[in-house]
């Protein structure tokens, strides 16, 4: 038997929640899938916070100007002026949902709020709860969800794959055509409860994928393990648009510590002055931007990559230590904890940082209502391509678009909630098994992963060749081959599927950074250095037919 909804949501970050919390408003009935417990996504290990405008000195168009100029020609103006004006309603729902943002303990403050800066953007305007912002949106939007009776939460559930009427009557392939009802409308998921192992059929009237990012794809990321691109490969196989997978976001400042897993030194660090130096001690960051710590981000990554390069270093270090401790205890709660957890204390010795994968810029194509190109089928958050971030996304941009999209996306599915059920259209299948088995070789598994984000961190990384871009296609092909020989004749597990979703990830990452013939944004190339100035920038657009 089929579980059946107005809506299906996949994911539970905030892209997810905003989604939940705005289509049940209204009595819709809402299920929501999770692959492991609620509070496992980005989301939660949010840390600078969300961009909004509220100042005086501060306004729409500066933030607007400060988001065009990071997306370096790629964003879709009216996304960023759209996006950007809705920042302070979103604010506001956030705290009428229960989020606890810092407020300001200046007397002679001009807001309530204590807003912060970061890179790239010429005013204080982040919201943030100490440096843990994820871990409050996550508390307050889960409490509002969880005390609404038509919404129903399933953790440890992972989706397989989406089910559209094409799918349905066994048919290959996907037209894109955007109609309400039109051919390759989605139905539903397959969905795998991670406990019983078992594949269960979800059918609802529409679908969003709130998945979230892919940088598990690469061998050193901030990201947490749910980061597997699974909407992005769900999406791509029934057809849907994804857009510009070349522009990667590296972080500048990961911690360098065996132990650490790449945690998080929040960009706000810098926003405060913090001091980008070499391990002599000496600056570098003015060789390479007028703005030294707080330029662009991928400005800020490459300076590293390149110093770390030239002098053979491991890491560069974050000096913190000419701020007062108190301040530094208080502003940065858990980034102090953290460190000194790993014995560095950052209000007296500096912090040890490398870049590490942050943030995919790239995902499936939507509209400015978060409807890709198959009817029924919403993204929203990291998983999408909106055209709000461009070649680049600005600090603090991401978890408001996640916010605005969800909403939206639940607002336009209001069309789809008028239509007849999936299940009284369309004859749909249970999953089928085939003769897979449980696999006694879990170790392709292990050595597929490994090799694709170790291939992908040395060859399509922060600066990248047409040589190195090529012998990454090569060994996806192999790769890929492996999967889909194990894929078919073992019993599908979360790993599995993980794996699977990277590898088709891996693959629109390199195609799209070969289809690219100049560098732009977080796109270096050392075989096409320049910004291509003969034409208008133009999307790396890729539909299934392609590549396959
Ligand atoms: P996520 O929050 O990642 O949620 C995705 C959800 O989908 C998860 O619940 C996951 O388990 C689930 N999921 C995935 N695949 C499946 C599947 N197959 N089946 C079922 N469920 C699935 N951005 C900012 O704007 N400001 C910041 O300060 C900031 N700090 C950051 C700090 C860190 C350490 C990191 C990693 C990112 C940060 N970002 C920040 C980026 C931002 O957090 C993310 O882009 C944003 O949270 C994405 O939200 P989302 O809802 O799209 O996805
Ligand atoms: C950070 O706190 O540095 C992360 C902010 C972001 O990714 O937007």
């Amino acid at each position: 038997m089929a579980t059946t909804s107005d809506a299906l949501v996949i994911g539970s970050g905030l892209a997810a929640l905003s989604y939940a919390l705005e289509a049940s408003k209204n009595g819709r009935d809402v299920v929501v899938i999770t692959k492991r417990g609620i509070q496992e996504a980005n989301t939660h290990y949010a840390q600078g916070g969300i961009a909004a405008v509220l100042r005086q000195e501060d306004s729409f168009e500066s933030h607007i100007e400060d988001t065009l100029k990071a997306g370096a020609g790629l964003c879709r103006r009216s996304v960023v002026e759209s996006v950007v004006k809705e920042g302070p309603a979103v604010i506001q729902r956030l705290i009428e949902h229960g989020v606890q943002f810092d407020k300001s303990d200046d007397p002679e403050r001009e807001v309530e709020f204590d807003l912060a800066r970061e890179g790239g953007h010429s005013h204080r305007r982040v919201f943030h709860a100490g440096d843990m912002t994820g871990a409050e949106l996550m508390r307050g939007l889960i409490a509002s969800l969880l005390a609404r009776k038509n919404v129903r939460i399933y953790e440890e559930h992972c989706a397989v794959d989406l089910i559209t009427v094409r799918k349905a009557e066994g048919r290959q392939g996907g037209t894109g055509r955007h109609t309400l009802d039109g051919a390759n409308r989605v139905l539903g998921a397959y969905i795998l409860d991670t406990k019983s192992g078992k594949v269960e059929t979800f059918l609802a009237k529409a679908v969003v994928l709130a998945t979230g990012g892919a940088s598990k794809v690469y061998l050193y990321t901030t990201n947490p393990d749910v980061a597997t691109g699974d909407g992005i490969a769900m999406g791509w196989r029934v057809g849907a648009e994804v857009a510009n997978m070349e522009f990667i976001q590296f972080h500048p400042t990961a911690l360098y510590h065996p132990r650490a897993k790449s945690f998080l030194i929040s960009e706000a660090l810098r926003g405060e002055g913090g001091i980008l130096r070499r391990q002599d001690g000496t600056r570098f960051m003015e060789i390479y931007h007028p703005l030294r710590e707080l330029a662009p981000r991928d400005i800020v990554a490459r300076a590293i990559d390149s110093e770390l390069k030239r002098t053979g270093d491991d890491f560069v270090l974050l000096d913190m230590t000419h701020l007062e401790a108190g301040f530094l205890a208080r502003r940065f709660p858990n980034i102090h904890a953290t460190c000194l957890s790993f014995g560095i204390d950052l209000t007296k010795e500096p912090i040890p940082v490398v870049p590490a994968a942050h943030y995919v810029c790239g995902g499936i194509r939507s509209d400015e209502h978060g409807e890709s190109t198959v009817p029924g089928l919403f993204v929203a958050g990291e998983v999408s391509c909106t055209g709000l971030h461009g070649a680049n996304r600005l600090a603090s941009n991401s978890l408001l678009e996640a916010a605005v999209f969800g909403h939206r996306a639940a607002v336009a599915s209001e069309r789809y909630f008028e239509l007849p059920a999936p299940e009284a259209t369309a004859n749909v299948p249970a999953w089928d098994p085939g003769r897979a088995v449980p696999s006694d070789e879990l170790v392709v598994i292990s050595q597929c992963w490994d090799e694709i984000r170790r291939f992908m961190w040395n060859y399509v990384g922060i600066v990248r060749s047409d040589r190195r871009l090529t012998r990454a296609a090569r060994r996806i092909d192999t790769i890929k081959e492996e999967i889909r020989e194990f894929y078919w004749n073992a019993t599908v597990t979360r790993d599995l599927l993980e794996l699977r979703n990277i590898a088709t990830v891996a693959e629109l990452i390199v195609a799209s950074a070969l289809k690219r013939r100049e560098s732009r944004g977080l796109h270096f190339n050392l075989d096409c250095p320049e910004l291509a100035s003969n034409e208008a920038p133009r999307d790396t657009i890729l539909r299934r037919t392609s590549l396959t």
